[in-house]
């Protein structure tokens, strides 16, 4: 399995390989790794994630959420077929967050190979605080949630979450220097925000030390994806702001 050069990863939502892997070819020289989403995995099928992770780290994005037995076996199926990084619905509980991350470890081992990141999916990136309140009837915060879910998922077992740039300042400090944050919502000054909510530009994620940042249509929908991926990675590059990676992942 490779390692992840950078923390950029780039989302493929599309809707073939022959796309995905156009956006691979490229901008294989500077993403960090690639996402293999629902939309492209449902799709394409396993397939996606066999081909894409001989050529890049690949976060297979499939937010799994079921009893913990169901999940424990989806996890080992999305390990044999390669992913880097895979996750969970915090949601879920901790015994099926416990579940998965023994299924990824047991099945890595099997086969001899890495076991791939197990993070949680918290409070999705598109949520703003009045529909996290009047719609899904949640009290309190976002941060407040978010931060319960992390310390949550740390407790058992998890590599770390992905959550909103807005929550890695309250994560970090809650959970820890080795406690991986993957943040989509990211969007460079001027871009569209399109359905996100929580955004922040690459350059404020990283400073405020997220260890991924996933971002998609400001590249993929961009005139010129090349362009905008290298002035992303050139925006996390001049903050300086990497946080080191637990696994050595990047
Ligand atoms: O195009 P955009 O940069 O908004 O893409 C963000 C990607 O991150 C999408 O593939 C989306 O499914 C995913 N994602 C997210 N929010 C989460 C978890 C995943 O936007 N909380």
């Amino acid at each position: 399995m490779f390692p992840f050069k950078n923390p950029l990863i780039v989302a493929l939502d599309v809707d073939t390989l022959e796309q995905a892997e156009e956006l691979v070819n490229i901008l294989g020289p500077y993403a960090g790794g690639f996402k293999v989403g629902m939309q492209l995995y449902n799709s394409v099928g396993p397939e996606a994630v066999h081909r894409l992770s001989k050529r890049a780290p690949v976060f297979v994005d499939l937010k799994l959420h079921d009893i913990p037995n169901t999940v424990a076996g989806a996890t080992r199926v999305l390990t044999r077929h390669g992913a880097a990084i895979l996750n969970v619905h915090a949601a879920g509980g901790v015994a099926m967050m416990t579940a998965a991350k023994q299924a990824a470890s047991e099945e890595a081992a099997r086969a001899g190979s890495k076991p791939p990141l197990v993070v949680a999916v918290t409070i999705l990136t598109s949520i703003n605080q009045d529909v996290f309140n009047k719609e899904m009837g949640l009290t309190g915060s976002i941060q407040e949630q978010v931060v319960k879910w992390a310390l949550l998922a740390q407790r058992a077992g998890l590599d770390g979450v992905v959550a909103s740039p807005l929550e890695i300042t309250p994560v970090r400090e809650a959970c820890g220097e080795n406690f991986v944050i993957i943040t989509p919502g990211v969007r460079p000054v001027g871009a569209a925000a399109n359905d996100q909510q929580r955004t922040m530009t690459p350059g404020e994620a990283a400073t405020r030390g997220a260890t991924f940042l996933v971002v998609g249509r400001p590249i993929t929908k961009a005139p010129d994806p090349v362009q905008a991926a290298r002035s992303i990675l050139d925006e996390i590059n001049g903050t300086g702001g990497q946080v080191p990676c637990p696994t050595k992942c990047w």
